[in-house]
């Protein structure tokens, strides 16, 4: 019965000191998170554009919506460190601020069919990929 009881114990220790850890490692690495999962959405969206299925695009971009809060959070708190040019914050908050525009705009043109628009977007998505990694990634 004591046995149990420390048994018990011991896990639920366990469980909370691991819950605490994924916490910290989430707002710690919001960004990464949030870039596996635009990942993600992307390659969706090129092969949405090749396979002409413009209302598959959508839905793997609220999961990248969701994590870009979480990596505002992690900014405005100090947590999130650029792996390069940290200093130059500012510029990194207006690449940031468009590309989610562009994906907006993507999202809307999607909606509405219009493959031309789609494919014209997505090139200019992939551009700011390169371009904001050349900037701020390691
Ligand atoms: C506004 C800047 C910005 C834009 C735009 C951007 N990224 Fe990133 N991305 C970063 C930064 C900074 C890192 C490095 C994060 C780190 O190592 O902490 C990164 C890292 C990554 C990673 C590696 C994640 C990991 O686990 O190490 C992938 C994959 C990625 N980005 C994909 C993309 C794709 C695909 C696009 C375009 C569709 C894109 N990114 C657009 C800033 C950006």
């Amino acid at each position: 019965m004591k046995m149990v009881a420390v048994l018990i114990i011991m896990a639920v220790v366990f469980v909370g000191a691991a819950h605490s850890a994924e916490k910290k490692a989430t707002n710690a690495n919001a960004l990464k998170e949030e870039m596996r999962l635009l990942e993600s959405a992307y390659f969706n969206l090129v092969d949405s554009l090749i396979l002409n299925k413009l209302n598959n695009i959508e839905e793997p971009f609220h999961a990248v919506h969701k994590a870009k809060e979480r990596t505002r959070g992690a900014l405005e708190n100090g947590e999130l460190t650029l792996p390069k040019n940290h200093d130059k914050m500012k510029h990194f908050e207006t690449l940031d601020r468009r590309f989610h525009n562009n994906i907006a705009g993507l999202l809307a043109l999607a909606r509405n069919n219009d493959r031309k628009s789609v494919e014209i977007v997505t090139h200019r998505l992939l551009n700011a990929c390169i371009e904001c990694h050349a900037m701020f990634r390691q």
